[in-house]
């Protein structure tokens, strides 16, 4: 897989203030093959085979997560397999050795690249379970875990996601449990949601995935400390500049954003993102059956271009859609 993302320091050398110029040296750092990977992290009722096709039409190098398949649950349309460039990742949960390989194993089978073990989602029905986050606290057991993935899996890597530790102490010992887990068996990668969880029953999932503090230096010092892991850093990444300053990193891992301002990713990945891109998205993503999150994706294909409070109103009306495109698109012609 090979999603890329700027190589900061380079780009930064040269970026000029022409939007277009930009791109091309993004896009000529990109295939210089310095690049670095971007991915879309798996948000259940976000992250939908819908959502990933258009995602895969935005910027096909990047790298794709499905929602997460829960423990023992089976749902094969959550993690349906959408061909893309930048590779597809199945998300699996779960604590029990023989049920993580069955779903490596139905992962592998239907053609992701990567299969990756849940080990952050902080939600109460997954903790109190021993699922998610609640992994932290067993780095042996996660060993355990990893190994009957990488049997279900066959030759398809398998990987880990996580975060920086639990509870309000700023302490990495837990994290670096997993990621000496990770190394002894063989796993190279890990993806960091760049904050603590917090397990208190009055803490919800949206209060860990926005109170406790993203803390850059420890992932950077998890970076050193683990240099032969690939480190994907992921909290609150909204811009080009946000993914700038973690160049210390493999790559960046873009979750809310992603559905919120789609084209973000294709700047980031070096695909253009001009009005004439955005309206071909748009005119495909009224092809494929609506669902919640091609709806919250579509608000934001006209972000931070003029058009986007216009396009915004256009989406309440039957029909405004395609009429403020068929409106759009000719004028733009005409400008040519
Ligand atoms: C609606 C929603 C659902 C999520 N579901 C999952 C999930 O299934 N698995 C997971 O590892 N993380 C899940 N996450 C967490 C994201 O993958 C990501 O770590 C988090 O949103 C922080 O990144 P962001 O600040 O870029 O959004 C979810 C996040 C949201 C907003």
């Amino acid at each position: 897989m090979d999603g890329a993302w700027s190589q900061n320091a380079l780009v930064t050398s040269l970026v000029v203030s022409n939007g277009s110029q930009r791109r091309i040296l993004r896009y000529a750092v990109f295939m210089a093959g310095v690049g670095r990977t971007v991915c879309v992290a798996p948000m259940m009722g976000l992250t939908t085979a819908t959502a990933r096709r258009v995602l895969a039409l935005i910027a096909p190098r990047a790298t794709l997560f499905t929602e997460m398949q829960r423990p023992i649950i089976d749902e094969p349309d959550v993690i349906r397999h959408v061909p893309t460039r930048g590779g597809s990742v199945c998300q699996i949960s779960g604590h029990d050795p023989e049920h993580l390989e069955r779903h490596a194993r139905i992962a592998s089978a239907l053609g992701h690249d990567e299969i990756n073990l849940n080990a952050g989602c902080p939600g109460r029905t997954m903790t109190s379970a021993g699922n998610g986050v609640a992994l932290m606290r067993d780095a042996a057991h996660v060993e355990g875990l990893l190994r009957a993935m990488q049997r279900g899996a066959g030759s398809v890597p398998v990987t880990l996601k996580t975060r920086l530790g639990l509870g309000f102490e700023a302490k990495s010992d837990l994290l670096y449990g997993l990621a000496a887990a990770c190394r002894a068996t063989g796993v190279n990668k890990i993806y960091l949601h760049m904050r603590n969880a917090i397990l208190d029953p009055s803490w919800s999932s949206l209060d860990n995935r926005t109170r406790p503090v993203i803390d850059v230096e420890r992932a950077r010092r998890a970076t050193i400390d683990f240099p032969e892991l690939t480190w994907i850093l992921n909290g609150e990444i909204r811009s080009e500049a946000d993914a700038d300053r973690l160049s210390f990193a493999d790559g960046v891992m873009i979750g809310r954003a992603a559905i919120e301002e789609p084209f973000l990713l294709a700047r980031l990945t070096g695909e253009s993102d001009d009005t004439q891109t955005r309206i071909r998205v748009a005119r495909f993503a009224l092809t494929v059956p609506p669902c919640e999150a091609l709806s919250k994706m579509r608000a934001g294909f006209f972000a931070r271009t003029p058009h986007d409070s216009k396009w915004r109103d256009s989406l309440t009306s039957q029909g405004g859609a395609q009429a403020f495109l068929d409106r759009l698109a000719p004028a733009r012609v005409r400008r040519r």
